[in-house]
């Protein structure tokens, strides 16, 4: 296991990449609307980071994934693949955007609601954004990767929603994924230690029932098994001397 720490080039390249995954997000808003297809979507994204940023899709070719963009629609919990059926009104969608600029990942996802939000995945989307604020405060050195986890897991279960256990936030920098992991959830005062310099993603899954998924036969898209709606808010951060700063904070989150 090699934890990476980032030295200050390194931090400031982190920001950058941070910077450009949130303008995608900013950016894509408006198009998430009924009759729009996730294929579309797929090439907005594809387009902006390419052309706009001259910066590069990382899931696109990534282990064999065919798009630029993940976008998970109601029951599916991440890595859904887009496609050529259209948003509903009502429907829920994560879009996760990963770029890559100047050799350096920035990751960051967001719950949209199509036309008028349907209720029970508003609540559950609220509470999937708490969780991971929750765990984000968490961030310090000296803490440890357990707080994170479990402060996520006791504001989900608190809720009775469930936290999908197979999938978990990453470090992140020159490598996509790589160490640690980070669970959403366990145990305080356990697991790693946190270190300044150290970059990583939060990226809790909640399930409006129970946590159990199943990875559907294309390889990628993974679902609850119930079919209960699932909700995901990712960031990526950098650890500092005393606490943390978030690099992909949207435009209205940086207010
Ligand atoms: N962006 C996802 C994450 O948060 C990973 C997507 S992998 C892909 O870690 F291949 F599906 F793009
Ligand atoms: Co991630
Ligand atoms: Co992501």
């Amino acid at each position: 296991m090699t934890i990476t720490i980032k030295n200050s080039d390194e931090q400031q390249a982190m920001r950058t990449a941070g910077r450009l995954t949130a303008d995608v997000l900013d950016m894509i808003g408006e198009y998430v609307v009924a009759g729009t297809t996730t294929d579309e979507l797929d090439q907005i994204c594809h387009d902006y980071i390419v052309d706009v940023q001259a910066a590069t899709p990382a899931p696109l070719n990534y282990r064999g994934f065919p798009k630029s963009i993940c976008t998970s629609v109601n029951h599916v919990v991440c890595h859904g693949i887009p496609s050529d059926k259209r948003l509903r009104n009502g429907d829920m969608i994560n879009i996760d955007i990963t770029v890559i600029k100047d050799g350096f990942h920035g990751d960051s996802s967001r719950i949209f609601h199509v036309g008028k939000a349907n209720p029970r995945a508003a609540r559950v989307a609220e509470v999937a954004r708490e969780a991971m604020w929750l765990g984000i405060e968490q961030v310090k050195p000296g803490a440890r990767l357990g707080d994170i986890g479990h402060v996520i897991q006791q504001h989900v279960e608190r809720h009775s929603f469930s936290v999908v256990r197979e999938y978990c936030g990453h470090g992140i920098g020159r490598v996509f994924h790589e160490d640690p992991q980070v669970l959403h959830y366990g145990t305080p005062g356990t697991g790693t230690e946190i270190v300044e310099g150290m970059a990583f993603t939060i990226e809790p899954m909640v399930n409006a029932g129970r946590r159990h998924v199943r990875l559907l036969k294309d390889g990628w898209t993974v679902v609850t098994r119930d079919h209960s709606l699932s909700a995901q808010w990712e960031h990526t951060l950098l650890v500092t001397p005393d606490g943390f700063e978030v690099l992909t904070l949207g435009a209205e989150e940086r207010q």
